[in-house]
């Protein structure tokens, strides 16, 4: 008898992806007694949620009683630049510091207060303190977490098996199927929700902090299977990768350095940031230098507990404004010609005690000396801009995460859009992940557990897997890694930082080649062991995602968080205020819609349209 080409197994659930999203969706779902797989493109533990490493933004108020979720949720609105899902925002303000300290009891080691609360830092575009974190290895300990608790609620895992194609009938997703690395063998996973926690697409980027899972894999497969694409427009630079050496560059450098009083300097060194407050948080951030320094003092006596929330009136330094500020800002200094020979500007921790450096920062003390040669604790970083976050993704319902067109489909983290908005707090993604990797997660497992089995049809998985095989067949074709290379490239130069009409037209219709050359790519060799095939496979996921965020950015004729429009400089809240940029499938072809945000509740109108401390002092509504 034939050997099978590949490999059946049957879940009620599967989750593809196993960062803190994936984790905490599957934990739910086996917790619910369905029968859940958690499929992961690498080794389970490795995911970019480690990389959100200053901390888990929640408002427990534990250094700053006056921090509660309404000031997160209009903090959190008002960093998207109000186009997020309003009720994505509410249901994270409310449901953060639940998940937190679920994670605590279920192991999680968090920094303290003198008092012995899970301590809690400054961040970008947070009034207060917020961010629960473990030194500057949050997102590691969390994994650690999930992982821990993952294996022990009866998990089944397949590590390093990448999935590349989604199963329907009808309009309900019935299954996926995977190849695995190391042996090239191919798996078909029937079941009866699927849940993408696959993260963004990073690695479409020249310069990112994202490490090669990255590659738009969830956006794609949702895309192909009939799942609306929203906002992918919006992509989050963060303001401090590595600059140097080059073979690190983009690396991130957690703004936990500013939350703990990082300043940024430009070759002149001026402290360029208090020159780039904008209108929208005038009156929010300190003016001058010395109010900037009595607000890390006043940090200190907090945490201290030698003077009350109500006495620390020195407002945040400008450093901690929201990214997208921040980026731009570095970008300008040194177009301007006042940035380091190696297109950076200075980030000056370095005039805080070496120990407390340390013991706040160990990750970024050891990254700086064993990459860079540098002391952080004697002189300043060199930082810049990199690809770190994607906002947009793929379109879910609020409450329950699924995808509106694709029954049993399922979104969480990274690979939903919604709760950001236009840009991203730092930290929002870290409990985005555990408030909505539960409910979908919760929600995959109530629709299994209704559904009744589907079949999926052969002749579809038996066309997948020749597929997948032609790029592998021993046929001369494009190098899957020049075609990635131009691929960066492109989206690097034309569908960066800043964006224009031109450029945008441009990078599209490259797009549109490099998307034949991918389909014509050949890695030579078998399937066993094959980084060459799996990059081939990896991009035919990067131009969807790719090409859905070019003709989004083209669209969008505003700048707006993380989209800047060199060709449309300010935010038109005429036109465009209250709408989602939609990239949709018409029977393979990509067609851009624009679509209104459902009308926020007035109580929640009231709340983001209130200043910080009247919501902390006089509760608004
Ligand atoms: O800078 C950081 O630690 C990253 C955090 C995040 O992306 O949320």
């Amino acid at each position: 008898m034939a050997k099978p080409r590949y490999a059946v197994h049957e879940f009620d659930v599967v989750v593809v992806g196993a960062g803190g999203a994936g984790l905490r969706a599957a934990i739910e779902s086996a917790r619910a007694g369905r029968k859940t797989a958690v499929l992961c493109k690498s080794l389970l533990g490795k995911a970019h949620t480690v990389m959100a490493e200053g901390g888990a933004a929640a408002a427990m108020g534990n250094v700053d009683s006056r921090d509660n979720w309404k000031v997160h949720f209009r903090d959190t609105m008002k960093g998207g630049r109000y186009v997020n899902s309003w009720r994505m925002a509410e249901l994270h303000a409310k449901e953060a510091p639940d998940r937190v300290r679920e994670l605590e009891q279920w192991g999680a080691v968090f920094d303290r207060t003198r008092d012995g609360w899970i301590g809690q830092r400054a961040f970008g575009g947070h009034t207060y303190p917020r961010l629960a974190h473990v030194g500057d290895r949050t997102g590691l300990e969390i994994i650690r977490t999930l992982q821990d608790k993952g294996v022990h609620s009866g998990l089944s895992v397949f590590m390093e098996t990448t999935v590349v194609r989604l199963f329907k009938s009808g309009d309900r997703v019935v299954g996926c199927l995977a190849y695995e690395r190391d042996t090239g063998a191919f798996h078909l996973f029937k079941a009866k929700a699927v849940v993408l926690a696959t993260g963004g697409f990073g690695k479409a980027f020249q310069v990112t902090s994202n490490s090669w899972e990255y590659t738009g894999d969830g956006y794609a497969l949702a895309w192909q299977a009939g799942a609306d694409l929203q906002d992918m427009e919006f992509i989050q630079f963060h303001p401090t990768g590595m600059v140097w050496p080059p073979s690190v560059r983009g690396i991130l450098v957690t703004e936990g350095v500013r939350g703990e009083g990082g300043k940024l300097t430009n070759t002149n060194g001026e402290r360029f940031m208090f020159r780039y407050v904008p209108d929208l948080y005038k009156g929010e951030y300190a003016e001058t230098e010395e109010e900037a320094d009595l607000w890390v003092q006043q940090q200190v006596d907090l945490k201290a507990g030698t003077i009350a929330a109500a006495q620390a009136k020195a407002r945040r330094p400008p450093e901690l404004l929201p990214r997208d500020i921040v980026a731009r800002a570095i970008m300008a200094e040194v177009k301007s010609g006042r940035g380091t020979p190696r297109g950076g500007v200075y980030l000056d921790i370095s005039w805080r005690d070496p120990e407390y450096v340390r013991r706040k920062l160990p990750s970024m003390y050891h990254q700086f000396k064993e990459l860079a040669n540098v002391d952080i604790t004697k002189v300043p970083m060199e930082v810049g801009p990199t690809m770190h976050y994607t906002m947009g993704g793929i379109r879910v319902d609020p409450e329950t995460q699924m995808t509106p067109k694709v029954k049993g489909l399922f979104a969480a983290g990274e690979a939903a859009a919604g709760l950001h908005g236009a840009n991203r707090l730092g930290g929002n993604s870290l409990t985005d992940l555990l408030v909505f990797g539960r409910r979908a997660g919760l929600h995959a497992a109530e629709f299994a557990a209704s559904a009744p089995a589907a079949p999926v049809n052969d002749a579809e998985v038996d066309a997948a897997v020749d597929h997948f095989l032609s790029f592998v067949d021993g046929t001369p074709g494009e190098n899957p890694y020049k075609v990635w290379e131009d691929l960066q490239v492109v989206m690097q130069n034309k569908a960066g930082m800043v964006r224009f009409k031109g450029e945008l037209a441009e990078a599209i219709e490259e797009l549109q080649a490099i998307k034949k050359r991918a389909a014509a790519c050949k890695a030579p060799g078998g399937t066993a062991f094959n980084p060459g095939w799996h990059v081939a496979m990896d991009l035919q996921f990067m131009v969807i995602a790719c090409e859905a965020s070019c003709r989004s950015a083209l669209l969008r004729e505003e700048s707006r968080g993380g989209h800047t429009r060199g060709d449309f400089i300010e935010t038109n809240e005429k036109e465009w205020s209250g709408r989602n940029v939609v990239a949709r499938n018409v029977n393979g072809r990509m067609e851009m819609a624009v679509e209104m945000i459902p009308p926020i509740p007035a109580e929640l109108q009231k709340i983001v349209d209130s200043k910080a401390e009247e919501i902390s002092t006089k509760g608004v509504a």
